[in-house]
């Protein structure tokens, strides 16, 4: 049976098992549920037992096709690395909102989450709709954002962060600048051996199967004004303003002002809707048409996470 989980904005489509049970009915469904995915973005898969990562694997490719294996940002779960854990993350603050991957040149359609321990309290994946934020958002900041897209810049300090031999997958500075090249990336080596590294990627994307426009970055996630001000503050204790371990701008290099970074924040909390997770659910989101992210949470909590459909901003999608 299926039911629509809505704010009266963000709608998630909820498919319930109801005591039909199994990991491998959702293979039952899959038709289905990519159908939810074109028109709502979100569907979630509930009451199938989804326990292991072999089942999750299982779910996923039914509903997604094609895994994609781990991309040395996520931890790997399984032999290939195509089942991995989302990246870590302070359980006791919220993730912010954002669209995977959308920094970096390609990215998935869709993404895959199953819940193997729920926590005792919050760590919900709220999902906002990317295409209300466009039309949420004041006329002036879309246009500003769609011309000049978001540059995002990132430093891989020692000790902080992912360091650029873990995040490349090598140890050979040469490969990296190879591989930057090769995806838009700026380098720029420190006489320290460290690296910094600058891409600028569309702000906002047509859907490629359904030309809708969308929303599609994560500015917030690099911007350093949205950042805990603590965390800002111990920050700008270490590093220089332009040093910063991330930090992004409009795409032409000039400053994302600190007032637009807060509108944007605060449309996407109007919008989000957060479910609860119920161990073994599985959640299947359209990275295009929605964003999402993660609450603060208290005991145990891990999810597991694939990748499907993989596009690129030079192709489909930009
Ligand atoms: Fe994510």
């Amino acid at each position: 049976m299926t039911q629509l989980l809505t704010n009266g904005a963000t709608t998630v489509a909820m498919f319930n098992a109801e005591g039909a049970a199994g990991p491998d009915r959702i293979g039952a469904i899959a038709g289905e549920v990519r159908a939810a995915l074109e028109t709502h973005g979100a569907a979630l898969m509930s009451g199938f037992g989804v326990s292991s990562a072999e089942q999750f694997e299982a779910a996923a490719q039914a509903v997604g096709g094609e895994l994609y294996p781990n991309n040395h940002e996520h931890e790997p779960v399984n032999a290939d690395g195509t089942v991995q854990t989302p990246v870590f993350y302070p359980a006791d603050r919220k993730l912010l909102w954002h669209n995977e991957n959308s920094f970096n040149l390609e990215w998935p359609l869709r993404l895959l989450f199953c819940c193997v321990t729920a926590p005792a309290e919050g760590g919900e994946t709220p999902v906002v709709d990317s295409r209300l934020v466009l039309r949420h958002l004041d006329r002036s900041i879309v246009e500003r954002f769609t011309e000049r897209g978001v540059r995002y810049e990132r430093g891989y300090h020692r000790g902080l962060g992912l360091d650029w031999r873990t995040v490349f997958d090598t140890d050979d500075p040469g490969e990296v600048t190879r591989k930057c090249a090769a995806e838009g990336v700026e380098c720029d080596w420190r006489a320290d051996g460290t690296l910094r590294t600058a891409a600028v990627r569309p702000a906002v994307v047509r859907h490629p199967d359904t030309g809708e426009l969308s929303w599609f970055n994560q500015a917030q996630h690099w911007h350093p004004s949205c950042l805990e001000p603590e965390t800002r503050e111990a920050l700008l204790a270490l590093y220089d303003q332009d040093d910063l371990p991330r930090d992004c701008r409009y795409g032409d290099g000039s400053p994302i002002e600190d007032s637009v970074m807060a509108e944007i924040l605060g449309v996407y909390e109007e919008l989000e809707y957060a479910f609860t997770w119920r161990e073994g659910d599985v959640l299947a989101i359209d990275n295009v048409l929605v964003a999402h992210a993660r609450n603060p949470y208290s005991g145990p909590r891990r999810l597991l996470v694939a990748l499907t459909e993989m596009r690129r901003f030079d192709g489909n999608g930009d």
